[in-house]
């Protein structure tokens, strides 16, 4: 099978400090994927630099072949960023509309991908108030809504359950299961280790800027929770230090 996503040997490097080193990671298409590791890891910089948002020192990131800047790649990746709201005077529809324009979609399908959109993520009703009236999980779930708008490929999330309250994080696992088995690439960032056990195929951990593990989670020998402590503890230099 054809890797949808390929990194070889990212490394990006900010002034002295290497912040992401020699990362290689594939993944094929229709897979979901939970990308974990304790804060300031790595996690949204890998993220950024396989979207093409900033640029590695050196290796190389490919998505379906081609640079993610490429524009026919962008048509076909969506993208959940951790929090980043920044037209909180628009309402979720023209919050929406406005993330539209990229895609050029025609008015009557835009209409139509919006509803279906903000039907998936419980929206429907909020959909004419605005963003500076919405909850964090609310604000979540437009940022949601805007990932898969466009119907893409392959959908980028940065921690999309953080902030969800019980029911907002089953609506959005039931979500990400329903896209799974629509056969969309899924690639997210994670804290929480049992989202990884009940709805990805594989996972990688990134500790200290490395990766340290890549593995399916049908083949896990042990409950995720200690192989992640493991592997954390293996390869953490402050805990050697300590
Ligand atoms: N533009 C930047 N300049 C300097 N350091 C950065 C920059 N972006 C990220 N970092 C550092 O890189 C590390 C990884 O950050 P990040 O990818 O946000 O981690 P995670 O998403 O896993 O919590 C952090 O230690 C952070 O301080
Ligand atoms: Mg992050």
């Amino acid at each position: 099978m054809k890797a949808v996503i390929s990194l070889k040997n990212l490394s990006k490097t900010i002034g002295k400090s290497e912040i992401l080193s020699d990362i290689s990671l594939s993944l094929q298409s229709g897979e979901v994927f939970g990308f974990l590791g304790p804060n300031g890891a790595g996690k949204t910089t890998t993220m950024k630099a396989i979207l093409g948002i900033i640029e590695p020192t050196s290796g190389q990131v490919r998505i379906f072949g081609k640079l993610p800047t490429d524009t026919a790649v962008q048509m076909r990746i969506g993208f959940m960023p951790e929090n980043t709201y920044l037209y909180k005077y628009l309402t979720g529809d023209e919050f929406l509309d406005f993330n539209g324009r990229f895609y050029n979609l025609s008015r009557e399908k835009l209409e139509e991908r919006k509803t279906w959109a903000l039907e998936k993520v419980g929206l429907v009703q909020a959909r004419n108030k605005r963003l500076n009236a919405y909850s964090k999980g609310m604000l979540q779930r437009i940022g949601l809504a805007q990932a898969i708008l466009h119907d893409p490929d392959i959908i980028f999330l940065d921690e999309p359950m953080s902030g969800l309250d019980p029911v907002g994080r089953k609506m959005v696992k039931d979500l990400l299961l329903e896209l799974k088995a629509t056969g969309k690439t899924i690639f997210f960032n994670t804290h929480i280790l049992s989202d990884v056990e009940s709805i990805c195929d594989s996972f990688a951990i990134i500790c200290e800027w490395h990766l340290v593990a890549h593995e399916q989670v049908a083949m896990l020998k042990m409950p995720i929770e200690d192989f992640f402590m493991e592997r954390i503890e293996e390869n953490s230099t402050r805990n050697h230090i300590e």
